[in-house]
Parts: C-alpha cells; sequence; structure tokens
C-alpha cells in the first residue's frame, strides 16, 4: 500500500545545511515562505552555535527569561534569570522573596559537589566474593579515575570514594559499583562517565563478569542543595494562612498525587533557573523527583513548620547537579549573560541559590492555594496568553485581557468577541 503521506526517511539529512534542512522540512510539513523565514530566524542564539549544540537543526524556540527580584539569600541580593513559559512562576518568586526579606531572605547550604557513576556487572556466581576484590581495589581505582581528568584534579576535584553494592533483580544478581567523584564546577556527566567506561573492563578482569552500563546516575544525593527561611506570620496574612500552608504542605507529603503537583511547582522554580543557565534541566528534575522518593514513598521535597515564636518555617533539600562548565553553559549567549546578572562564581554557589528560589515557589503556591486558590492570580496573568492567542496586539492585549479578567472568563471565545467589539469601537 503506497502511503499518501512523504517519507521521512531523508538520507544525509544531518549533513544538510540549515538552509537545506528547512526546505526538505517544508516539502515535508507544506511549510510556506513565512514559515521557512521564521525558521531561519534564529534570534539571539546564533545559527552557528545551535547547529554545534544539537544535531539536525532547523531553528531554535525562544522562551521568554524574567527575572525575579527582592531575592536575599545568604545576606546578598540577587537577581534571578527565569527561563519559563509559564505564567505566574516569576512572580511567584518575586512575591515570596518579598515576604520573607525584611525578616533576612533565604540562608543556603550544600552537602558537597560530588556526583556518582555506575558500573553494572553480571555473570558472576560469587557477587559478595567480587564485591570485596572490587573495594579492596580502591587505591588502583583512584589513580586510574584521577588520569582520565588531570585538570579536574587540578582544580580540586577527582575520585573521592568507591561502593559496591551486590542487588537483587529480576535478572539475577548483580554487583553495582559506584565511583564517586568530586566534580566541583562541571556538572560532571562527561566526567564520570569518562572514568566508568575506563574502569569496566577492570572490573570485569579482576571478578570474571561482564560489565554493562558504565553511567552517571541522575539521583545525585551528594550533591544536594539546601535552603532554609522563615517567614514572620505578620508578614504573611496571620495564623489562618500558616495552618492552611502546613496543612497543605501535610497533604502533600502523605500522598503521591498531591506530591506529584506539590513538587512540580517547585520545579517550576528550580527548572526556571537550570534552563535559564544553559543547565540540564532533565537531569536535575530526575534527580529531584527520585530524592522526593528515597523513603520508599513519593513525598514532598520541602518541609513546613512552625518556630517557637509562631511563625513559618521552611526548608528544601534537593539534588542540584548544575555546572558553569561545559555545554550550553559556556556556549549559549544567553545562558551566559543569566550567569552573570546572578554574579555566581562557583557551581556550588548557583545550586544553593536554585534551591532558595525552589523553596519560595513552594511558599507562594502554598499560599495561594490555601488561600484565595491559585487561579485568580494566575488567570489575570493567563488572559494576556488568551488575548493574544485571540490576535490582540499591542495595547489591545492588556484591554482585552483586562476586560476577562473583570468579567471571570478568561476564554478564548470571550477574548475574540472583545477584540472585535474594541476594534468596532476603534476602528
Ligand atoms: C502550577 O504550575 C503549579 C502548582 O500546581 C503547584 C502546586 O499545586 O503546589 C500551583
Amino acid at each position: 500500500m503506497t502511503s499518501l503521506r512523504p517519507s521521512s526517511r531523508i538520507g544525509g539529512f544531518h549533513k544538510l545545511s540549515i538552509p537545506q534542512r528547512i526546505d526538505a522540512v517544508a516539502a515535508f510539513a507544506s511549510l510556506g515562505e513565512d514559515e521557512k523565514a521564521h525558521l531561519l530566524n534564529t534570534g539571539n542564539l546564533s545559527a552557528d552555535v545551535a547547529d554545534h549544540l544539537i544535531e539536525n537543526v532547523v531553528g531554535t524556540m525562544n522562551i521568554p527569561v524574567g527575572v525575579a527580584t527582592n531575592m536575599k539569600v545568604d545576606g546578598i541580593d540577587r537577581l534571578i534569570p527565569m527561563a519559563t513559559e509559564e505564567s505566574s512562576v516569576v512572580a511567584a518568586v518575586c512575591n515570596a522573596a518579598r515576604q520573607c526579606y525584611d525578616n533576612g531572605g533565604f540562608i543556603t547550604s550544600m552537602s558537597g559537589t560530588l556526583m556518582i557513576a555506575q558500573i553494572q556487572l553480571t555473570g558472576v556466581s560469587d557477587p559478595e566474593h567480587a564485591r570485596i576484590r572490587i573495594l579492596e581495589r580502591k587505591t588502583e581505582i583512584q589513580s586510574l579515575c584521577d588520569e582520565c581528568d588531570p585538570i579536574l584534579v587540578k582544580l580540586g576535584g577527582g575520585f573521592r570514594d568507591l561502593e559496591v553494592r551486590a542487588i537483587q533483580t529480576a535478572g539475577g544478581t548483580m554487583v553495582i559499583t559506584h565511583i564517586v567523584v568530586d566534580t566541583r564546577d562541571a556538572m560532571g556527566a562527561n566526567a564520570v562517565n569518562t572514568m566508568a567506561e575506563k574502569l569496566a573492563p577492570k572490573i570485569s578482569a579482576w571478578t570474571g563478569g561482564q560489565t554493562n552500563l558504565r553511567i552517571l546516575s541522575n539521583l545525585a544525593d551528594r550533591r544536594l542543595a539546601r535552603a532554609r527561611c522563615v517567614w514572620r506570620v505578620a508578614d504573611i496574612g496571620g495564623e489562618a494562612v500558616r495552618d492552611g500552608m502546613i496543612s497543605a504542605y501535610h497533604f502533600a507529603d502523605a500522598d503521591p498525587y498531591r506530591a506529584a503537583t506539590h513538587n512540580k511547582g517547585i520545579m517550576n522554580g528550580i527548572s526556571a533557573v537550570v534552563l535559564a543557565t544553559g543547565n540540564d534541566t532533565r537531569a536535575v528534575e530526575a534527580g529531584a523527583h527520585a530524592y522526593a522518593a528515597r523513603r520508599g514513598h513519593y513525598g514532598s521535597l520541602t518541609r513546613w513548620e512552625i518556630t517557637a515564636e509562631g511563625d513559618l518555617a521552611g526548608s528544601i533539600e534537593v539534588p542540584m547537579a548544575v555546572g558553569l562548565v561545559g555545554g550550553a553553559t559556556k556556549l549559549h549567549p544567553t545562558a551566559k549573560l543569566a550567569l552573570k546578572i546572578l554574579g555566581v562564581t562557583s557551581a556550588e554557589e548557583l545550586a544553593r541559590i536554585i534551591a532558595a528560589v525552589g523553596l519560595a515557589q513552594n511558599f507562594s503556591a502554598l499560599k495561594a492555594l490555601a488561600t484565595t486558590g491559585i487561579q485568580k492570580g494566575h488567570m489575570a496573568l493567563h488572559s494576556q496568553n488568551i488575548a493574544m492567542m485571540a490576535g490582540a496586539v499591542g495595547d489591545e492585549i492588556d484591554r482585552v485581557a483586562r476586560v476577562l479578567v473583570e468579567k471571570g472568563t478568561v476564554r478564548l471565545d470571550v477574548a475574540e468577541s472583545e477584540l472585535k467589539k474594541l476594534r468596532g469601537v476603534v476602528a
């Protein structure tokens, strides 16, 4: 049977130039000249850099970068660049930070900058014996790992520890080796993956088993960023607000259905800074959610309590594998600017600020949910998106959005009819 749709088998697509690839995609998807021109406009990321960051590039995707104000972290005022398509996210951080600014803002710390790489070993009949044999080689393993990255060692990083476990799986007993490496200002994936690949054949030789996977773990639980903050009860609207927020936290920590949404809100803030700084959002997200399930039950990434003075104390502890060197962080001009705006000089400093942003985000979400509900503030901003979707431009956007909010119906059909009315009056 012949397909009416064009074929996706485009040989040598990766070897084409960006304009040639756009032509091929345009032929496939019947794109017009305007659409091709849109793809060709890569904005403030040069086509050349984009083409070297990933494969088969045909364009770029612009996401707004907003700056969260009012943040004070460890006594230092910071402006926080956040890349997100979701309305309310930046405003939420500004609001939370404003309400704790006079009380000192956020205090942060970090467990270290250690990453783990795993080596999977199968096919050993005596896994406990094999485990001990690998552990005996710690000094040799340290030299082998450090030789892979002398620059990292010079910068104070390198191999730190060796852990080996025999685990039971559906495929039999496996011996899993962890190398623990201080990756300093690098996120560290390349460094630890190289070491794991170098070490794997040795592990096979020492044990007689077969090594299979050699890859970092995104459960970066030796790289925990921590932030805490106290909001004075008088600054947040009183005891009823405080108690509502704590009850919301208890709900999240007990129920995975709620915890997923609660943590998603936290990640709204975290991922926006991770993205703005050119770091790997998926690595941080995977680490955060795995960490939230570490007790064998998926729960909250934050903790909320009442202080002896009756104020609201919030804290967060979350794996934060971010770096300042390597990849998009160094190549993307907007990421470089984001780091300059933040004024950070180490990956640790960045990670700690990001944890504070996650806590701020959670504060605002819980406060809104425990009081007026999320829709009031959200719809006020969302109404502008709806106005734009209806075709409003320039000052029409605010005018249509205002009417939608006043009417309490933030809907596309209402926006379209309001825009028609507005243009009728103007005409
Ligand atoms: C929306 O993106 C995030 C929230 O749902 C978070 C939460 O419910 O805690 C508001």
